[in-house]
């Protein structure tokens, strides 16, 4: 069975009364550093605390029937931290893809990866592509992982490669349009996200997903990532059933 044969469109709000689902959520995993110092340990707590309330999120995402979540979990500007820190980071995601990767593909969840793959050490890039492979066929929960991700980089290898069809007579300049900007991105063929929450009180998009949260409703958060778990995860879900998703248009009350 299908994500979208899976969904349930609405799901239960904590009051009984019906949520509207979104079907992709995009979260900027914020605070995980703040989590850490304020309890007096080191930053790389934080983000080991921070991949056990990842993998809650991925299964409640899983469970309600979201069809996409994407994750930002390391930006391109994310190589300017201290050493010891990156050096942490790639190690958490070696471990995560190799400890969870067959309980992922067990669950049938497809994990896809977004990002700049040219100058990543081949030892994750092929870890990486192992796991894209393996769940190649799952038919549940999208799990879009950001890594080595910039919103303005992958646009730009976007329009490198729109430019090598012009330059090769394959295209147009004309009929490029916005479907085939959108198809050109890392998430080609994914629907774009409903809602986007970021942790930790930051209102910013830190260069995540520009492109594709144009029509995006947001979602900010006091709370540090490692502190965001499933109540947490509903209450963002009830507040974006609740708002008016206009596109640009009119309230259908004001036609
Ligand atoms: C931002 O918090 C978080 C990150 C840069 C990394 C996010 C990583 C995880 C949630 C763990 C899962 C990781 C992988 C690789 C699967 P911050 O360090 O900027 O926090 P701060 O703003 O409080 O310093």
């Amino acid at each position: 069975m299908s994500a979208s044969q899976n969904r349930k469109p609405h799901v239960l709000a904590a009051d009984g009364s019906s949520v509207k689902l979104p079907r992709h959520v995009g979260f900027i995993m914020d605070g995980n550093g703040r989590w850490a110092t304020s309890r007096g340990l080191p930053r790389t707590e934080g983000h080991r605390h921070g991949l056990q309330a990842l993998r809650n999120v991925i299964r409640h995402a899983g469970k309600i029937g979201i069809e996409v979540i994407t994750i930002y979990s390391f930006s391109s500007e994310n190589w300017n931290r201290p050493e010891t820190e990156v050096a942490f980071l790639m190690s958490l995601l070696r471990r995560f893809v190799q400890r969870d990767l067959s309980e992922l593909h067990d669950a049938n969840v497809r994990i896809r990866i977004i990002g700049g793959r040219s100058d990543l050490e081949p030892g994750i890039l092929s870890l990486l592509e192992e796991a894209e492979e393996l769940t190649r066929n799952n038919t549940g929960l999208n799990l879009v992982v950001a890594f080595n991700y910039g919103a303005r980089s992958e646009i730009v290898r976007a329009v490198q490669s729109l430019a090598k069809q012009v330059a090769a007579g394959d295209l147009k300049p004309e009929d490029i349009s916005e479907e085939r900007v959108s198809n050109a991105l890392d998430t080609g063929g994914l629907p774009d996200p409903d809602l986007i929450v970021r942790t930790s009180g930051e209102m910013r998009l830190s260069n995540f997903l520009l492109w594709q949260a144009a029509y995006s409703e947001f979602y900010f958060c006091d709370l540090h990532w490692p502190d965001f778990d499933e109540a947490a995860f509903d209450k963002a879900l009830e507040c974006y059933g609740s708002r008016e998703r206009r596109y640009g248009g009119l309230d259908a009350k004001a036609l």
